[in-house]
C-alpha cells in the first residue's frame, strides 16, 4: 500500500463540482492499486473570502508544504476582481513551490468533434509547455497618479536566463520521450518585445544539444493562426508564461471543449508539492447547474496520478475517459451529451473500478 498525502482545494463554481468528480474517480481506483489517499479539504475559495477578507489564511503556503501534491478546481468569482482571487490563492502557490513547468496536452480523441472542419483522431495531438513562474506573472509594477486622469500603470514581464532554460529543456527532453514528431515550436514576440530575445537565443542554444529535434520558432500572433489553420504540425510547444496561457485555451477548443483540457503545475522536485489543477476556470455561466464536463479534473487527476508514480492507475484513468468518449452515450452538453457531471463521474468510476 501506498500512501499518498493531498491537499484538496475545491475552490469556486464549477471547481466544486468537477473536484467532487475527480476525488470519485480516485477513490474507485485505489483498491486495485493498493493506494491510499490521505486527502485534507481545505475551503479556501471566493466564499472564504465573503467571510475573511482573504483568499486563504496567511500561513497556508507553509500548511501545503508537507503534500505531496494540490488537487485544485478553479477559482474565480464574478463579485470578486480577479486578480484578488488569483493573486491570493493560485499563483502564490504556484511561486511558492517553483512549479515552473505548466504541461499541458490537447489531443483530438475519437468521437470528440473539433469545430475545425475535416480533423481525424489523432491529427491533434500535441502539448504545450508553458513557463509557469515568470514573464507578467511575477506581477512586478505600479500605478502612478492613481484614479486621477493621469493615471500610469507598469505591469513588467520578467525573463530570467535560469527560467528559459529550464522549461525549454524540459520540453526538448518531452519532445524525445514523447518519440512522435520530435518537433519543438517555441513561441515568442520578440519582434516588438526585443528583450524577449533572451529566450530566443536561450532556445537556440539548447537546441543544439538535442540535434535530432527539429525546431521551429514562431511569433505569437502567428501561433495563434497556425494553431487554427494547420494544428497538425505541433508537437511539443514552449512558451512563456502570459503566451502559453493563450495558446492552451486555443488548444483546449481545437480539441473539442475547454471541459476535456487537464493541466498540472509541476516543479520536478518531489519534495515540494506540485498542483494539478485543470486549465478551465470557475465557469460561472455555466455554475449550479451540474453540467460542467468533469473529464478536464478526472484527466488531470491522471496526471497526479503519474507525477505520484502511479503509471498504470494514471493509465486506467485515460482509457476510461477514452471509452466513456468513444461510446458516446454518458457525455456533457459541451460533447454534445444531456448528462451531468455527476452521471460522467459515476460512469468513469465505475469503469476504473472493475
Ligand atoms: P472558464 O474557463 O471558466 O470558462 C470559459 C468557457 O468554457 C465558459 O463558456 C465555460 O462555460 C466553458 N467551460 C469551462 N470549463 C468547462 C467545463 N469543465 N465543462 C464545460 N464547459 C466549460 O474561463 P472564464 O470564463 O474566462 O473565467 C471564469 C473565472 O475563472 C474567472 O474568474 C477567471 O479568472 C477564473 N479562472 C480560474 C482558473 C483557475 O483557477 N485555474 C483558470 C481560468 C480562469
Ligand atoms: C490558467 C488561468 C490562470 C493563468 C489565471 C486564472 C490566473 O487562466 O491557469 O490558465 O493565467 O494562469
Ligand atoms: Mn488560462
Amino acid at each position: 500500500m501506498t500512501t499518498h498525502k493531498i491537499a484538496i482545494i475545491k475552490g469556486d463554481g464549477i471547481g466544486v463540482d468537477v473536484v467532487n468528480e475527480g476525488m470519485k474517480v480516485l477513490d474507485a481506483l485505489a483498491p486495485k492499486y493498493g493506494i491510499i489517499w490521505d486527502y485534507t479539504e481545505f475551503d479556501w475559495s471566493s466564499d472564504y473570502y465573503f467571510e475573511h477578507g482573504k483568499m486563504m489564511p496567511d500561513d497556508s503556503l507553509e500548511t501545503l508544504e508537507p503534500f505531496n501534491a494540490v488537487f485544485l478546481g478553479a477559482v474565480g468569482h464574478p463579485a470578486i476582481q480577479d486578480n484578488i482571487t488569483l493573486d491570493g490563492l493560485l499563483l502564490p502557490i504556484r511561486r511558492r513551490f517553483d512549479q515552473y513547468i505548466c504541461l499541458r496536452p490537447s489531443v483530438l480523441y475519437p468521437g470528440v468533434e473539433s469545430p475545425l472542419t475535416g480533423k481525424k483522431p489523432y491529427d491533434i495531438d500535441l502539448v504545450v509547455i508553458r513557463e509557469n513562474t515568470e514573464g507578467e506573472y511575477l506581477n512586478i509594477g505600479g500605478f502612478a497618479y492613481h484614479q486621477s486622469p493621469d493615471e500610469v500603470a507598469v505591469q513588467t514581464a520578467v525573463y530570467t536566463r535560469k527560467g528559459c532554460e529550464r522549461a525549454i529543456r524540459y520540453a526538448f527532453d518531452l519532445a524525445q520521450k514523447r518519440g512522435k514528431k520530435n518537433h519543438v515550436t517555441s513561441i515568442t514576440k520578440s519582434n516588438a518585445l526585443g528583450y524577449m530575445t533572451l529566450w530566443d537565443r536561450t532556445f537556440a542554444e539548447i537546441a543544439e544539444e538535442y540535434s535530432e529535434i527539429e525546431t521551429t520558432s514562431l511569433l505569437i500572433d502567428a501561433a495563434c493562426m497556425d494553431l487554427v489553420r494547420k494544428p497538425e504540425m505541433f508537437d511539443v510547444i514552449v512558451a512563456p508564461n502570459l503566451f502559453g496561457d493563450i495558446v492552451t485555451d486555443i488548444g483546449a477548443i481545437i480539441t473539442g471543449s475547454m471541459g476535456l483540457a487537464c493541466s498540472a503545475n509541476i516543479n520536478p522536485d518531489t519534495s515540494v508539492p506540485s498542483m494539478f489543477e485543470p486549465t478551465h476556470g470557475s465557469a460561472p455561466d455555466i455554475a449550479g447547474q451540474g453540467i460542467a464536463n468533469p473529464m478536464a479534473q478526472i484527466l488531470t487527476g491522471s496526471m497526479m496520478l503519474r507525477h505520484l508514480g502511479e503509471e498504470a492507475a494514471a493509465a486506467d484513468v485515460d482509457a476510461a475517459v477514452l471509452q466513456l468518449i468513444e461510446q458516446g452515450e454518458i457525455l456533457t452538453p459541451d460533447l454534445g451529451g444531456s448528462s451531468t457531471t455527476e452521471a460522467v463521474g459515476d460512469a468513469i468510476a465505475e469503469i476504473v473500478s472493475r
